[in-house]
């Protein structure tokens, strides 16, 4: 079943039950936060181990790709 979140104030769409970091990926979104020097990031290990994909959910930092979608789910880029 298909389902749609927001990130950055934008409508995504992903599956039921897929981390938020595939959704943004199949999705065509790659910039999920910003490196300290600047530069675009988005997910590397997909394992929850590098924190590369950190967004903000409700202000606090949590992984894109330990997060599933759902239908209410606001997230904002870190
Ligand atoms: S991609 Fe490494 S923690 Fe999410």
């Amino acid at each position: 079943m298909r389902v749609s979140f927001m990130f950055d104030g934008q409508s995504v769409t992903g599956i039921e039950g897929q981390s938020v970091a595939a959704a943004l990926l199949s999705a065509g979104v790659r910039h999920w936060r910003d490196a300290p020097d600047g530069s675009p990031r988005s997910g590397f290990c997909f394992m929850g181990l590098c924190q590369e994909c950190l967004v903000e959910v409700d202000g606090v930092a949590i992984e894109a790709c330990r997060l599933r979608v759902a239908p209410a789910l606001r997230v904002d880029r870190r």
